[in-house]
């Protein structure tokens, strides 16, 4: 089976690629070689690869910069999608395209399901809705996976690696107490993904996959600092002080409450998601060299 892979310099592509390269052929591919904001020549760095299986990781991701820049976040999450989901079907390719909670408003105080109404609050998410809608628009065989709250050793910044640099120079950090989710590992986000592409003819749809468990900012924060203390990373923090949103104002607003039922994909793979801070451990092992 061949793969093509979009966005390799990112957090969860780097680790998809690290992972899928173990079990098929992949072709990864970086914003140098397909450009999703160049949508006519999406069809065409397609058709030269020939992939039997897309699996989409690039995004606009820039949460707050989307609210300037809404056309071009929407161009390549709202529209490229589409152009990948026809020019998959074109050369018989199946696409898994990757999405978000944001596509939710986060009134919510049970886990979404892949049914529940979608009410995106930002640029970013209205984008990303706008992107699955042309995948699920289009005749292709696809599958749309959300996840959410995500962070890896790989691509560039995330909120463990913030929290473990304010960490290793302050005394205090104040993180919002009331928001919450369940962060995602892209190991495990990735290793949902190989299981999907394995078994992609039988899985068609929408679907949710992010790690077990809830947290807010704020117990995610601590639970780092616990974690990455127990490894040896350099630490002077003494406080993680719980704020309100209103406290830390941003340009997007984000959804309070992000929690996905990742039940319908536990029904298809019959494996469960591993809890929220057995991920964090197995990415602070693997970053912790990459420190030292
Ligand atoms: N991060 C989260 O918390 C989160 C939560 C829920 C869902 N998601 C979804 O998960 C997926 C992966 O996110 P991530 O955290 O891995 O994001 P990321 O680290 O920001 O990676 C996104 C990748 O997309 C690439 N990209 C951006 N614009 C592009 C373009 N015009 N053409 C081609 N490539 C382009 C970037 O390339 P450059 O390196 O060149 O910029 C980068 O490699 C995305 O679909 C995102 O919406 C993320």
């Amino acid at each position: 089976m061949r793969v093509l892979l979009t966005g390799i310099g990112g957090q969860l592509g780097s680790e998809v690629q690290r992972l899928l390269e173990t079990q098929m052929e992949v072709i990864g591919t970086g914003r140098d070689h397909l450009d999703l904001s160049q949508l006519r020549s999406i069809p065409s760095v397609v058709a030269e690869i020939q992939p039997d299986v897309i699996v989409n990781c690039a995004a606009y991701t820039a949460v707050d910069k989307a609210e300037s820049e809404p056309e071009l976040a929407q161009k390549v999450n709202g529209i490229a999608p589409g152009v990948l989901a026809k020019a998959a079907q074109q050369q018989g390719a199946k696409l898994l395209h990757i999405s978000t909670d944001y596509v939710f408003d986060g009134c919510h105080s049970r886990p979404y399901t892949e049914s529940d109404p979608t009410n995106p609050v930002g640029e970013y998410g209205k984008s990303k809705l706008a992107g699955e809608v042309e995948v699920l628009q289009t005749d292709s065989s696809h599958i749309v996976l959300r996840t959410a709250w995500v962070y890896g050793v790989g691509g560039g910044g995330n909120f463990v690696k913030t929290m473990l640099r304010l960490g290793k120079d302050r005394d205090e950090v104040r993180v919002v107490a009331d928001q919450v989710g369940s962060p995602s590992w892209t190991g495990d986000i990735a290793h949902a993904i190989a299981q999907i592409v394995t078994n992609h003819r039988d899985i068609e749809g929408t679907y949710h996959f992010t790690n077990s468990g809830v947290a807010s900012w704020y117990d995610f924060a601590v639970a780092i600092f616990e974690e990455a203390e127990a490894l040896g990373f350099p630490l002077q923090l003494k406080r993680v002080v719980p704020i309100t949103t209103a406290e830390y104002p941003t340009p997007a607003q984000r959804p309070a409450y992000s929690v996905l039922s990742g039940k319908k994909l536990e029904g298809v793979l019959g494996s469960f998601a591993p809890h929220w801070r057995e991920g964090l451990r197995q990415m602070l092992a693997a970053l912790k060299p990459t420190m030292d």
